[in-house]
């Protein structure tokens, strides 16, 4: 089908004074022209997928460009987080990566936890090995990086069956794995492809252990108590102290341990029990400890973005992954007394 010869290009707005509808306006004739053969002596090529698009920014002083009245003056700011998309032909690189891992803000000697899904960045060449190779290449040689590779498989299977065991709940509890250091984790690609690097550590908790590779890994892995093994004296109470930072790749708050490792700072937390063998002197036994609970979407994704709005974290795609850097230290001094605050109005409900 020929396309209408007609496709102009639509004259910049006026970016100071154009309204949130023109804008709407502009974009959409803007896509259609590149999208037109009429684009093929400025870039080559008609772009099929062309889509400028624009994020919502959250700023202090104004409301977001979707909250604003249709024909309010929107402002530059907002206009500057315009960015073009295009489907990509090839797969990401580490060097694209590591160029994407400085816009979040990752900087030479940062240590990082990792919160990742390899698939939300779109097609790496390389794939998890490459993210991990980048994000090394980030931080540099002075620098860390921390990933959770908790292993959910050494739990007990029948956690509600008190007493002697009966034949069946003995049989599956006998098939449970004694947590060791190259026991896999459930934490996905990235995780297991930092594990796996010859020079990577491990902590020893046999169902919250991270590992990490870099300058500071031996003392982030160093300590990890088996109760409230996400608390001070763990992996994450090294990380806070030393200044860590968190990334999100592709995923949200609701698997940001850190926000579990705030809870443990409330006066009431909400409560687990962890069960899991391990080898005692050569017997197998089952222990025991407290930690904090799951949370199951309560309360972290609110907390998590409330404190991103305070702090002004944008998020900044990567590949096609939203992705955002936080900070591990003012992250904790907001989220204690806000997951406190929830807590004790949860507390009243039930009451
Ligand atoms: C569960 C979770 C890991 C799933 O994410 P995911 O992207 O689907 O899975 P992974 O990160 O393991 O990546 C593997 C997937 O990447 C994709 N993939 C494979 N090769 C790839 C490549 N070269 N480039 C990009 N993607 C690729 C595939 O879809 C693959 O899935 P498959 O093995 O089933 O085919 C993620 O959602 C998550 O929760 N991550 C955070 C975990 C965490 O830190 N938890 C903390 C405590 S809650």
């Amino acid at each position: 089908m020929s396309e209408p010869t007609a496709t102009m290009r639509p004259p910049e707005p006026d970016w100071s004074a154009t309204t949130a509808g023109e804008l709407v306006a502009y974009r959409d004739a803007e896509n259609r022209f590149r999208a037109s053969s009429a684009a093929r002596a400025i870039t080559g090529d008609p772009d099929p997928g062309a889509a400028i698009d624009w994020r919502e920014v959250a700023l202090p002083d104004r409301d977001h460009l979707a909250g604003s009245p249709p024909n309010a003056p929107i402002s530059r700011w907002e206009m500057s987080s315009m960015t073009t998309t295009k489907p990509r032909t090839c797969g990401l690189t580490a060097a694209e990566l590591v160029e994407g891992w400085c816009e979040v803000g990752v900087e030479e000697g940062m240590a990082l936890i990792v919160h990742s899904s390899l698939s939300s960045l779109g097609r790496v060449e390389g794939g998890a090995a490459t993210v991990v190779e980048s994000l090394r290449t980030a931080v540099g040689p002075t620098g860390t990086i921390v990933t959770p590779t908790f292993t959910w498989q050494v739990t007990d299977p029948d956690p509600d069956h008190a007493g002697v065991p009966s034949t069946a709940v003995g049989e599956r509890r006998a098939a449970v794995p004694i947590f060791d250091v190259d026991l896999p984790s459930s934490m996905g690609a990235i995780p297991e492809a930092l594990r796996s690097l010859p020079d990577s550590m491990r902590s020893p908790h046999p169902q919250a252990s991270v590992a990490a590779v870099g300058a500071d890994a031996a003392t982030v892995v160093g300590r990890q108590t088996l109760g409230f093994a996400v608390g001070r004296t763990s992996p994450f109470g090294r990380l806070h102290d030393i200044g860590g930072y968190i990334l999100l790749i592709g995923v949200g708050h609701n698997r940001n341990t850190f926000l579990h490792y705030a809870e443990t700072l409330t006066p009431h937390p909400r409560l687990k029990v962890r069960r899991f063998p391990m080898d005692i002197d050569g017997e197998r036994v089952w222990l025991e400890t407290l930690d904090v609970g799951n949370d199951n979407d309560t309360h972290f994704p609110t907390v998590g973005h409330e404190f991103e709005a305070h702090a002004g974290i944008l998020e900044v795609m990567v590949g096609d992954a939203p992705c955002r850097l936080i900070p591990v230290q003012p992250l904790v001094s907001f989220a204690v007394p806000r997951l406190t605050e929830l807590l004790a109005l949860d507390a009243g409900q039930r009451a």
